[in-house]
């Protein structure tokens, strides 16, 4: 199953049924384009045998990042970084889908001073988090623009689609949830409301880009947290969708305060069977028929299978796999035993594990990048101390270009008013 072809709704035709996952690379310049090193990651992964490959979120306002070294669309005005990153895959035939995202309270104090959100209502970690400022109506009709103005550079440049990220609990998704969004306005309130965001953005992307441009969504299956969007209103969603002329739906779970995508806080017996959201997407699948890509906790080749074959979905997502073992497709396509490594990690415990296993993975991307091999032992605390030291560096070389940024456009706009 895994080594047959799939047709997207769009056309798009992906060579089997393996799909690189979204990894925050945080590889791009100080002026938010896409680096010769990202390109080179995604030119190593399109190596490795996958069919189709998801970037890390790239960010729809330059301003609203999910961290430093996100890729961002300023200096779109010169393509051709952007042209060079969405061919990284040509030569392998993988198509590389965009990954945009606005992270909404879900960025971190250093990375910005003033999040936005549907409400005013921070994460419970305020040592870490800001507490976000409500986005007025204005506003938020401004990020739908920022989304569609996003993906008609992406397909501008290139690049075979978009996935939306509604997941994970960044803006989208808080919009989607019930106890982050409290607004009595059209976005608030029922799911008819809280879902108008990703509804309105799914509508006028399509309108604007090309039929054979694929618009994809990552969409929990349930926040797991209490108060939460969950399971049921998650599959309404997923109705709508499909009557949208959606081309994939991913299927993950979780936000910043329960890390579901990573299976911490879910029942030992899910965490251990592969497939963290195998049940959900079996429920997705009786309620629409826009092809399925199940992410989260898989690692065999017989669990992989048996997930295609069951027809609970239609793709099969890997993200930390593929970070310490670039080839990890080819070996599953030939291999029908094949299993993931497993990395000896230290992890620390306590709320923190989850950030520093990311960043210890995110880490090994830098090493793929350079052409270096995953080092498959090391602490995911020194990942976290060396991420906060880098943090700082790329930090002030975001902020000063920002400033020089503002004082060109300050000086373009004296000049045109003179
Ligand atoms: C280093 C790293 C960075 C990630 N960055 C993103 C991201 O930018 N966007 C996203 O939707 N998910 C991101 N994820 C989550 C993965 O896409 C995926 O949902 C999760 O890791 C579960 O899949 P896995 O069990 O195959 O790793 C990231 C995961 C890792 C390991």
């Amino acid at each position: 199953m895994l080594d047959q072809f799939l047709t997207l709704p769009c056309g798009l035709t992906i060579k089997n049924r393996i799909v690189k996952s979204a990894m925050t690379e945080r590889m791009a310049a100080a002026d938010g384009s896409p680096t010769p090193r990202l390109i080179h990651l995604f030119e190593r992964f399109s190596k490795g045998g996958v069919g189709m490959m998801l970037t890390g979120n790239v960010a729809v306002d330059g301003q609203q990042l999910e961290g430093f070294g996100n890729v961002t669309f300023e200096t779109f005005g010169h393509p051709e970084p952007y042209r060079r990153w969405a061919a990284a895959g040509r030569r392998e035939g993988v198509p590389i889908i965009v990954q945009l995202n606005h992270p909404g309270r879900q960025a971190m104090r250093n990375v910005a001073e003033q999040p936005v959100a549907p409400s005013a209502i921070g994460l419970p970690n305020k040592k870490y988090f800001a507490v976000p400022r409500a986005l007025t109506e204005v506003e938020i009709h401004e990020i739908i623009e920022n989304f569609v103005s996003a993906a008609k550079k992406v397909s501008a440049a290139g690049f075979a689609g978009v996935e939306i990220h509604a997941a994970h609990g960044y803006l989208i998704s808080q919009f989607l949830s019930p106890n982050v969004n409290v607004r009595t306005d059209q976005w608030g309130g029922p799911l008819v409301n809280r879902s108008r965001l990703l509804i309105q953005i799914i509508r006028q992307i399509r309108a604007s880009v090309p039929p054979s441009f694929a618009v994809g969504v990552k969409l929990n299956a349930g926040d797991f947290v209490k108060g939460g969007m969950g399971p049921e209103e998650s599959a309404l969603i997923m109705q709508d969708l499909d009557t949208l002329r959606v081309d994939f739906i991913e299927i993950s779970g979780g936000t910043f305060e329960r890390p579901a995508s990573f299976g911490a806080g879910l029942p030992k017996s899910t965490r251990e069977r592969e497939g963290y959201f195998l049940d959900l997407a079996a429920m997705a699948r009786r309620v629409t028929t826009v092809p399925l890509i199940l992410t989260g906790g898989l690692r065999s080749s017989a669990a992989m299978n048996g997930a295609l074959s069951s027809g609970v979905c239609d793709m099969i997502g890997l993200a930390r796999p593929l970070a310490v073992e670039p080839d990890f497709p080819r070996r599953l396509l030939s291999d029908p035993a094949a299993c993931a490594i497993s990395p000896e990690l230290k992890l620390p415990k306590g709320p923190i594990s989850t950030l520093a296993e990311l960043l210890w993975y995110r880490e090994q991307l830098d090493r793929i990048s350079v052409g270096k091999s995953p080092n498959l032992h090391g602490s995911a605390l020194f990942a976290l101390f060396r991420t906060l030291a880098r943090d700082k560096w790329l930090g002030w070389r975001r902020h000063r270009f920002i400033r020089r940024l503002a004082k060109s456009s300050k000086a373009s706009l004296r000049e045109s008013a003179a």
